[in-house]
């Protein structure tokens, strides 16, 4: 919809800072890179291990230019984000990976990690609109890590929290699911539905990560803590204790809705990523019922203007793009199509299936 003209160049005349005007397939026809991915000197280096020749790119002299609005320089602060994000996943893989074969956390490995996130969260606008940028569909348990680990410090942030806890935060968030390192691959990439046992099993994956961070020397308690409580909810319904509201650590009430938000916008092996409104749907929903009302409102308050501009489709097959957010019901915008504006409040049949 933003009618932004595509220009095809040769891979080795790719700059950081450009921005994929389409998809980059493989041979074998599968998708490598997606429209709209952020160029940088790491997906650039991929490009070339991958033998592309060609790429469509956004021709940035078709628009008004963002990069340097304010004096600021976007595209380089966009390019160091998706730089640290990249990094950070291919550290969190190996980690994750070492995890499996040991009973500790690397700890002085996970640190630049969490720093990283910091330098780049903290102070910085427009994290939520990078984040969208460079996700990635890579393994779900690493890049959700490293998004929880940013949703969390954004969280804290935005609830005034200091350095320190925020370190902590961050640490928690890329250590929350370390405990499936020790479930059995098979039940954790299991598309079907899981039997009693092997739910029974996954959720003990809060548990095997509290024993690995808790074995770790120098690591606080806390953090070991929101990692074995990520999944209690305020009112009970949670696992593996069933605590409620007064027992849970704050933290693990951050991670719970950093944990909800990432989950359900990303694709998992047994199901698709669903539309942010819908993620922030669910969690406006239990916001005053399993998720802690202060944070989940807290979240919704800065994600909510963020789904603002996006161009979705609907389940009738039409685009549009949102043009006023229903606060009360971030489902149910006024979207704007080319036949004319769609008050979703009033067309209950009507709902946004994706974001385009
Ligand atoms: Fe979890
Ligand atoms: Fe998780």
């Amino acid at each position: 919809m933003t009618g932004r003209k595509t220009i095809r160049i040769r891979v080795p005349q790719v700059e950081p800072g450009m921005v994929l005007g389409n998809d980059v397939f493989s041979g074998a026809g599968t998708v490598l890179l997606t429209k709209a991915t952020l160029l940088t000197d790491y997906t650039i280096a991929q490009l070339r291990a991958w033998q592309i020749e060609y790429v469509d790119v956004k021709d940035a002299k078709n628009e008004k230019n963002p990069a340097r609005e304010g004096g600021r320089n976007y595209a380089r602060e966009d390019a160091a984000f998706a730089n640290m994000y990249a990094h950070s996943l291919d550290s969190i893989a190996e980690l994750f990976e070492e995890m499996h074969h040991s009973d500790k956390v690397p700890v002085q490995e996970f640190l630049p990690i969490a720093e990283g996130i910091l330098d780049q969260v903290l102070g910085v606008q427009g994290v939520l609109r990078r984040l969208h940028q460079v996700k990635t569909g890579d393994e779900y348990t690493f890049s959700h890590s490293l998004n929880v680990g940013i949703y969390a410090v954004l969280i804290g942030s935005w609830l005034n929290y200091g350095a320190e806890d925020l370190r902590m935060l961050a640490t928690a968030g890329l250590l929350h699911d370390a405990g499936k390192v020790k479930v059995p691959a098979a039940i954790i990439k299991k598309a079907g539905p899981l039997s009693a046992d092997e739910y029974q099993e996954i959720q003990r994956h809060p548990f095997y990560g509290y024993q690995l961070v808790a074995n770790t020397p120098g690591m606080p308690k806390k953090i070991a803590l929101a990692v074995l409580q990520h999944h209690e909810r305020e009112d009970g319904t949670g696992y593996p204790l069933k605590l409620s509201s007064p027992t849970i650590l704050s933290i693990a009430k951050i991670i719970a809705v950093a944990d909800v938000f990432d989950a359900v916008t990303s694709n998992r092996c047994y199901q698709a990523r669903r539309p942010p409104h819908v993620a922030a749907s669910i969690i406006m929903e239990e916001s005053f019922k399993s998720l802690d009302p202060v944070v989940a409102q807290s979240f919704l308050a800065r994600i909510v203007p963020y789904l603002f501009n996006d161009d979705i489709r609907l389940n009738n097959g039409m685009t549009g793009r949102i043009i006023q957010l229903n606060r009360l019901s971030p489902t149910r915008p006024l979207v704007q199509t080319e036949q004319g504006f769609i008050d979703l409040n009033q067309m209950p049949e009507l709902k946004i299936v994706d974001v385009v």
